[in-house]
């Protein structure tokens, strides 16, 4: 049984090699995004791997399916690159991992929340050159601050009660109040009182209803200096939008992990290439602005927890054409 993995990182072939030893899968790494142009190497497969920026449109489907491939695997939790309709209408499952470590992301948003508020980044190129001033590092406490989530699901409860934990007040927005949180002190609000937030963190899904949620519109409803912090996916933010916040000062402080043109840059060595994403630089050119190239999954528990799951999904695909973990079956 083959399974073709497209995006794959030297840490993919480590990780799920460790694991297919006791499974015995033929397991074929490629660098390339999974595009109509790439398609053929998934020639012979059973099964193709992919992640977050590969997309895997209608027409990749119609073809994946005319080469005998079976399943799509997403190695990732999100799955708005992948045309479920399409897949399901070409005979494809498709499966994903929900849930794995969901710390692993709140966490990396504490450290972005972190790193933008007490400047420890200026703080260590500044010691190292022995300049010991502290002009410039000024930042604020966080017990007492209002917390604005936006998805209480897997990663926004694990990022919920961390904030509870530094003392916040957690106030968040969802389609679905959870009951566990409420006991915790999470509040729930509608969206136009969550977004009055001293801090704000998304952590719900990309679709139809949530693309640039965060635009001219809802920026203007922010508390005026407001730090906004997305680990969730790039979509959901209006670049354009929020550099304008940025030049007026309505976002004060800017943590991303995703950028909506993040499919052109990340998870690639570009420090010799000129970039021509204008938007980005600009966004790099601000001070108060963090960026993180999409590593906010990136633990050593989060990636054994993807290849145990995914190459579990695939063996109880081929083998029983289902599986036990439903959550995982997207179609
Ligand atoms: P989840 O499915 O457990 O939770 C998503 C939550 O969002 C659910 O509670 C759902 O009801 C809520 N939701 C759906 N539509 C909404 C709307 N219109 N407004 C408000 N809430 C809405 O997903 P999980 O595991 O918590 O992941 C969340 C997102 O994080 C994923 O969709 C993915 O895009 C992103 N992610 C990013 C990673 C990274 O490395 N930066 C890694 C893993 C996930």
């Amino acid at each position: 049984m083959k399974i073709v993995f497209f995006s794959a990182q030297p840490y993919d072939n480590l990780f799920f090699n460790r694991y297919n030893d006791t499974l015995g899968f033929e397991l074929v790494f490629q660098e390339v995004r999974l595009t109509e142009r790439t398609i053929n190497l998934a020639d012979g497969a059973d099964a193709v791997c992919v992640f977050v920026n590969d997309k895997v449109t209608a027409e990749v489907c119609k073809e994946l399916s005319a080469k005998g491939v079976k399943i799509i695997a997403l190695r990732c939790a999100g799955f708005n690159n992948v045309d479920l309709e399409a897949a399901k209408a070409n005979g494809l499952r498709v499966c994903r991992v929900p849930a794995y470590s969901p710390e692993a992301v709140a966490e990396h948003a504490l450290a972005l929340i972190l790193t933008l508020n007490r400047k420890t980044h200026k703080a260590y190129n500044r010691v190292r050159e022995q300049n010991f001033s502290l002009n410039g590092l000024l930042g604020f406490n966080l017990h007492g601050k209002t917390v604005g989530v936006i998805g209480t699901g897997n990663i926004g409860k694990a990022f919920c009660r961390i904030m509870l934990g530094m003392g916040c007040k957690v106030q968040a927005f969802d389609l679905i109040a959870n009951k566990d949180l409420e006991a915790l002190g999470v509040t729930y609000h509608p969206l136009t009182e969550v977004f009055k937030s001293d801090i704000l963190s998304l952590h719900c899904p990309l679709n139809n209803q949530t693309a640039y949620l965060i635009n001219d519109d809802t920026i203007a409803m922010m508390k005026k200096g407001v730090m906004l912090i997305n680990t969730s996916r790039g979509g959901l933010v209006d670049t354009k939008a929020t550099i304008k916040g940025l030049k007026s000062g309505q976002i004060a402080y800017l943590g991303i992990d995703v950028y909506e043109q993040e499919e052109h840059l990340f998870f690639r060595d570009l420090s010799s290439a000129v970039i021509q994403d204008d938007e980005i630089q600009r966004l790099m050119s601000f001070p108060n602005v963090l960026i993180t190239a999409h590593q906010a999954f990136f633990t050593d528990e989060a990636l054994s927890q993807i290849a145990t799951t995914t190459l579990n999904n695939v063996q109880q695909l081929l083998k029983m054409g289902n599986l036990n973990n439903q959550a995982a079956l997207l179609v």
